[in-house]
């Protein structure tokens, strides 16, 4: 029986155009696409998302799910239909990259006990960084994970690749660029 095709989206939060943690996302969505899933990336940081102000009327019955406006009006409805979120940063003073965390904070409205919720998405992290202790992820592994918990979300894994600095160093590190595809390719 042919499986189910899932609706894949990617969020990138590297500014650089052929960014390692970008290019380690593209191996993962090739080898989706090849399975026959739906995949869509956006580069965050080339969209207007303000973080969130914490107005808090996002909480008020019959309110709008946020009263922000700008680009994550039209993030809102591709993160409701995805089944599948995949976070793909560079690490930035241990963390995810800034526009990736204004764009993760204004998911605020979309909280587990909220009306309109992403409960039930499947979920998978992808990260690079120029230091070559894997340890140096253990801050972003930490929120990548309480945030999961918190959602409702199902983790799929986590690829986390060290010692990758300048653009394109990614392509020396070929066998996470495999564990990526991997992940890709036995998505159900
Ligand atoms: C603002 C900034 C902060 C960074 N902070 C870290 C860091 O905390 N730890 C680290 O190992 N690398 C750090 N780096 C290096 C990047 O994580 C690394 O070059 C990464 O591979 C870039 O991924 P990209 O090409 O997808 O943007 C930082 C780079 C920038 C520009």
């Amino acid at each position: 029986m042919r499986k189910k095709p899932l609706h894949i989206l990617i969020l990138l939060g590297s500014a650089r155009e052929d960014g390692n943690s970008t290019r380690l996302a593209f191996a993962f969505a090739d080898a989706a696409s090849l399975q026959g899933h739906a995949v869509q990336s956006i580069r965050v940081p080339a969209l207007a998302i303000a973080p969130c102000d914490g107005c808090n009327r996002c909480w008020k019955p019959a309110s709008v799910p946020c009263a922000l406006r700008d680009d994550m009006e039209a993030v809102y409805p591709l993160l409701r239909a995805a089944d599948v979120l995949v976070f793909a940063t560079p690490l930035h003073f241990y963390s995810w990259s800034a526009p990736l965390k204004s764009l993760v904070d204004r998911f605020y409205c979309l909280a587990p006990s909220r009306k309109r919720t992403l409960k039930g998405k499947q979920t998978l992290l992808l990260a690079t960084a120029a230091d070559d202790r894997p340890a140096a992820f253990a801050g972003l592994q930490a929120t990548y994970r309480l945030i999961a918990g918190f959602m409702g979300w199902k983790p799929l894994g986590e690829v986390l690749v060290p010692g990758v600095e300048k653009e394109g160093d990614i392509a020396r590190s070929p066998r996470f660029l495999a564990r990526a595809a991997a992940l890709g390719a036995r998505l159900r």
